[in-house]
């Protein structure tokens, strides 16, 4: 049961603009497409894959959320508070979900790839955006280097 369908292929709508950040972006849509590719529909497989993959993939997710959250704190961008309560809720939800899966109430993997995709393509196009633009238009303003910091 592989489900080419659902692979996420990286478009340049998704762009931040900012190199550090699109690249983690695409590092975790890999993990998405990886996932895919694992779901074989063999859970014996998939449970083997799954747990040799997971710790590593939720610490991807935190680094990536703590480099937005420099990023937001070091140009102030007012919507900090808000962006980084919906990281701790996504970091919790994949917690549940991946438990959910290792204690086999969800029995397919391939589940838990489109959680993550939805998940992350919808953070990256509604609030991830903002922020981009925020921190786009204050180097903008700025005629000093200080302010380009980063922004590329
Ligand atoms: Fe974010
Ligand atoms: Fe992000």
């Amino acid at each position: 049961m592989k489900s080419e369908n659902e692979y996420v292929k990286w478009s340049d709508t998704y762009s931040m603009g900012i190199k550090i950040v699109d690249d983690q972006h695409k590092g975790l849509l890999e993990f998405v497409n990886d996932l895919f590719n694992h779901s074989t529909g063999n859970e014996k497989e998939e449970r083997a894959y799954f747990k040799k993959v997971i710790d590593q993939a939720v610490q991807y997710i935190k680094v990536h959320f703590e480099t937005e959250e420099k990023l937001m704190i070091a140009t102030k961008f007012p919507g900090y508070a808000e962006h980084k309560k919906a990281h701790a809720r996504f970091t919790l939800a994949v917690v549940d979900s991946a438990n959910d899966f290792e204690s086999g109430k969800k029995r397919v993997l391939a589940k838990f790839a489109t959680f993550l995709k939805d998940w992350i393509l919808t953070h990256i196009a509604i609030m991830d955006v903002q922020y981009a633009a925020y921190i786009k238009s204050i180097a903008a303003s700025k005629t000093d280097s200080a302010a380009n910091m980063e922004v590329h």
